[in-house]
């Protein structure tokens, strides 16, 4: 039996169907429903028959389930992250992996600031407040929050950045605005700090905890970030200070954070993120000083509709055997793995 061309594995915004349709290939969405996701026997049995998959952060795509499927040419993700692929067995196997960079720059960057404001002045509390109906009286110490330009002493405030890629770069332009000092780290990309007049390099995590108001948090996952951010982390920021996480989960330590806003190390802290997604660490939702979101960071129409859009491509890329513009392991296609691998496929 011929493989299925394309395997969605979920329902993604229309754009990127739009592409598979016109194109005439031939694909199935496997799961349409927005709340659920495919079970790992689903998965394994969907890539298995197909030629290209075009996944979802949702979907862990280990070795196990890479070797499983032979008549794979290539995993489009429709995310920028791609820790949810084990990219050293994709290689391996002669199987390119793409993402969908830049696309979401902006409003990951937008909304990193809507958490940064939101957790300063504590909206979502005072909204809770509103519709709880608790508001009877106007009072000058009613949800008193931080501010972000400069205090009374002058001093700017200092935004810190952690892993300073596209969108680190783009939370930092915006703070310009806030009459903000910006400072960032990022052991990959001294060359991109370095070259930006707004920021200040430093030259190492500690120097930009110490120093910042805020931590926003922009590294990929990868072994050397798991718990980048963990109890001596914590402990070596302001007590004023907030973090912000709109990477991935596991950067942080959830378990250390949640001691820290209970003990008052830090201010406050904003997450997109969590380190057991879906799951996040009981108690977390009962701190006064929090403000939470279901990893919403790219969620625009317009982002979505783009990021769908470039899957798409991706996957045509994958399954007529071109090198996909998105390619996260270009280095597979010099490989003899996927040589044999395409030559399996035509046979
Ligand atoms: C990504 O693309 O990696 C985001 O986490 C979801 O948009």
């Amino acid at each position: 039996m011929p493989p299925m061309q394309i395997f969605v594995t979920r329902k993604i915004p229309a754009p990127g169907l739009e592409i598979l349709r016109a194109a005439k290939v031939e694909f199935q969405v496997a799961q349409e429903q927005e709340n659920a996701g495919l079970d790992p026997a689903e998965l394994a049995a969907g890539t298995g028959q197909s030629s290209v998959l075009l996944s979802l952060l949702t979907e862990k795509i280990d070795r196990r389930l890479l070797e499983s499927a032979p008549r794979l040419l290539g995993v489009a993700n429709m995310a920028v992250g791609f820790d949810n692929i084990d990219i050293d067995a994709a290689t391996e196997l002669g199987i390119p992996v793409s993402n969908t960079p830049g696309v979401l720059t902006e409003s990951t960057a937008d909304l990193t600031w809507a958490m940064l404001l939101g957790v300063a002045r504590r909206i979502p509390q005072a909204h809770r407040y509103m519709c709880n109906g608790e508001y009877k009286l106007w009072g000058p110490n009613l949800f008193l929050g931080s501010d972000l330009g400069p205090g009374p002493d002058g001093r700017r405030k200092v935004l810190g950045i952690v892993g300073y890629g596209r969108i680190g770069a783009a939370v930092a332009r915006r703070a310009q605005g806030f009459d903000m000092r910006v400072i960032a780290y990022d052991p990959h990309n001294s060359a991109g700090i370095a070259a930006d007049p707004q920021v200040e390099g430093m030259g190492d995590l500690n120097e930009v905890l110490r120093a910042a108001d805020f931590v926003s948090l922009h590294p990929l996952l990868s072994p050397e970030t798991r718990h980048l951010i963990s109890t001596d982390e914590l402990r070596a920021m302001q007590p004023g200070a907030f973090l912000i996480n709109a990477s991935r989960g596991p950067v942080v330590d959830e378990a250390a954070l949640l001691l820290a806003l209970r003990e008052g190390w830090i201010a406050g802290a904003a997450l997109d993120v969590y380190e057991r997604e879906p799951e996040m660490l009981a108690g977390l939702e009962s701190l006064p000083n929090v403000l939470l979101l279901p990893h919403i960071a790219s969620a625009t129409w317009d982002t979505r509709g783009r990021m769908a859009s470039m899957a798409a491509e991706n996957a045509l890329c994958h399954l007529r055997g071109q090198v996909a513009p998105n390619a996260v392991n270009g280095e597979v296609y010099a490989s003899d793995a996927y040589r044999a691998r395409q030559a399996r496929q035509s046979s």
